[in-house]
C-alpha cells in the first residue's frame, strides 16, 4: 500500500452526524475530497451537506435526523445500510452544550445534553457496528469529543463535560468490545475551534468575552483557535487506512492545550518576533 493509498477513500460510504455546518461540514468536505460518499444527517437544513459537498466535485447525501432520538437514528442507518450495501465510516460529532453552572442545572437539561451526546453517539455507534461487523473490511468509527472530556473547563460547561467524558470511554470500552469484529474506534479532541457554534459564545455578553478569549488562549501554546478543517484533517487519518493500527485512542487537536501544566510557561519569543536564524 502506498503512503497516498492509506488516506484514499474511493468506494467508501462515509456517515457524519451534524454536517450542515462547523466540524461536520469541515470533515464532510474533507472525506468527500478523498473519495468517499459522504451521508449528512442533521436535524436543521441537512441539504446543505449535499450542496456542499457536491459544490466542491463529490459525492453527497442527506438526511434529516435528530440524533436525540434512537429510533430516527436506527431508521436512517437501515436505509443507509439498504441504499448503498455497506458504511465504512461513521463520523459520530452532532452534540448540543451547556452553560448552566451546576447549582441551576435541571434535570431535564442533564438529561437533555447526554440524550444527545451519549445517547446519539451511542446508538450510531451501535447501528453502524451492526453494518461494518458484516463486511469483510470492517469500519471505523470516529467521535468528535472535546478537551473538556479529560479537563474541566468551568463556566456552566458541566453537564457538555461529564458528556464528553463518556464520549472518551465510550471510544475505550468498545475499542475493546470490537476490535475482533474489525471495526476500529478513536476519538478526537479538540480545544477551541472557529465554528458557527462556537462563535456566539466569544459574543456572550454574560461572559467578559475578552478575558475569556485571553484565558483560552493562554492555555493554547499554539496561540490561537483552531480551524475546522484542521480537525477534519486528523478525523480523516483516523477514519482511513493509514490509521489501520490505531484504536481506542483520544487524540487531542488542541494546540497543546493538554499538554501544558496550569503553572507552565508557553517558552521564548516566536520565530515572527526574533526572525529567522
Ligand atoms: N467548536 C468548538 O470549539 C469545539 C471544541 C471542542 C469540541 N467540539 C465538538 O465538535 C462537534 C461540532 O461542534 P461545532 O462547533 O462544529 O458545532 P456547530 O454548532 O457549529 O454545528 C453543529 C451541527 O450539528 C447539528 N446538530 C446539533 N444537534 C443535533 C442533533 N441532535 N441531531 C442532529 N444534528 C444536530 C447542528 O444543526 C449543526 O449543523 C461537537 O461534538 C462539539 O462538542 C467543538
Amino acid at each position: 500500500m502506498s503512503a497516498e493509498q492509506g488516506f484514499d477513500l474511493t468506494g467508501r460510504v462515509a456517515v457524519v452526524t451534524g454536517s450542515g455546518q462547523g466540524i461536520g461540514r469541515a470533515v464532510a468536505l474533507r472525506l468527500a475530497a478523498w473519495g468517499a460518499t459522504v451521508v449528512g444527517l442533521d436535524r436543521e437544513a441537512p441539504e446543505r451537506t449535499t450542496t456542499a459537498v457536491e459544490a466542491a466535485g463529490g459525492r453527497g447525501e442527506h438526511h434529516l435526523c435528530d440524533m436525540g432520538d434512537v429510533e430516527q437514528v436506527r431508521s436512517v442507518f437501515s436505509t443507509v445500510a439498504d441504499s448503498h450495501g455497506s458504511i465504512d465510516i461513521l463520523v459520530n460529532n452532532a452534540a448540543r452544550g451547556s452553560h448552566t453552572l451546576p447549582a441551576d442545572l435541571t434535570p431535564a437539561e442533564l438529561a437533555a445534553v447526554l440524550r444527545v451526546n451519549v445517547g446519539g453517539y451511542f446508538a450510531a455507534a451501535q447501528a453502524a457496528h451492526a453494518v461494518m461487523s458484516r463486511q469483510l473490511q470492517g469500519g471505523s468509527i470516529v467521535n468528535v469529543s472535546s478537551i473538556a472530556g479529560s479537563s474541566a473547563l468551568g463556566r456552566g460547561n458541566f453537564a457538555y463535560s461529564i458528556s464528553k467524558a463518556a464520549v472518551d470511554q465510550m471510544t475505550r470500552e468498545l475499542a475493546v468490545e470490537w476490535a475482533l469484529d474489525g471495526v476500529r474506534v478513536t476519538a478526537v479532541a479538540p480545544s477551541q475551534v472557529r465554528t458557527e457554534g462556537f462563535a456566539p459564545l466569544l459574543r456572550d455578553p454574560r461572559l467578559d468575552h475578552g478575558a475569556v478569549g485571553d484565558r483560552m488562549l493562554r492555555g493554547v501554546p499554539l496561540g490561537r483557535l483552531a480551524e475546522p478543517d484542521e480537525v477534519a484533517a486528523v478525523v480523516h487519518f483516523l477514519a482511513s487506512d493509514a490509521a489501520a493500527f490505531v484504536t481506542g485512542v483520544v487524540v487531542p487537536v488542541d494546540g497543546g492545550n493538554l499538554a501544558l501544566n496550569a503553572g507552565g510557561t508557553v517558552g521564548g519569543p516566536s520565530i515572527r518576533e526574533r526572525g529567522p536564524a
